[in-house]
C-alpha cells in the first residue's frame, strides 16, 4: 500500500460526513501521526453561514483534541469530489500555520488529480505567534 493510499480513502470517508445542506459541497480532511492514528474531520455548515467549520478546522482540531501537536503530525490530505483541487481557505490557511509543522506534507486530491504541498508554499510571509514575541 502506498503510504497516502490509507490516508486518502479515510479523508473519503470523512467527505460523507460532511454537513453541507447550504452548500452541498462536501470536504474531507484526515491526519496520519506519527503513530500510525488517522484523525479525521469533514466540513460542518451552520444557517449562520460565518460559523462553518471547514473539514481543515476540524480535523486539526479534533486531532489537538486529542492531545497531539503539530510535531506528531506525519501527514495530511485534503479531498473534494469537484472538477479541479479544493485549496485550503484563508481561515484554514491561518490556523495550519499554528497547528502544523511548515514542511509536513499536505495532499490535495479530487479523485483524479493529486497535488503535494505544505504550509510553507501555502501562506509565505504568514502571521503567527513568532510575531508576538
Ligand atoms: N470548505 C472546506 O471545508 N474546506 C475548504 O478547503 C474549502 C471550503 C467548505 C466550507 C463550506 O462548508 C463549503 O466548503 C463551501 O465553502
Amino acid at each position: 500500500m502506498v503510504a497516502q493510499e490509507k490516508l486518502l480513502k479515510e479523508a473519503w470517508k470523512a467527505a460523507q460526513n460532511a454537513y453541507a445542506p447550504y452548500s452541498r459541497f462536501c470536504v474531507g480532511a484526515c491526519i496520519e501521526m506519527k503513530d500510525h492514528t488517522f484523525v479525521t474531520g469533514a466540513n460542518v455548515e451552520n444557517a449562520s453561514y460565518g460559523l462553518t467549520n471547514c473539514a481543515e478546522r476540524s480535523a486539526l482540531f479534533a486531532a489537538y483534541s486529542l492531545g497531539y501537536r503539530k510535531q506528531d503530525i506525519l501527514q495530511m490530505a485534503i479531498v473534494c469530489d469537484h472538477p479541479h483541487l479544493v485549496m485550503p481557505c484563508g481561515a484554514c490557511r491561518q490556523v495550519m500555520v499554528e497547528l502544523i509543522e511548515e514542511d509536513t506534507p499536505i495532499y490535495l486530491s479530487n479523485g483524479s488529480m493529486q497535488k503535494m504541498t505544505t504550509i510553507r508554499e501555502l501562506m509565505p510571509l504568514s502571521f503567527s505567534g513568532k510575531d508576538l514575541l
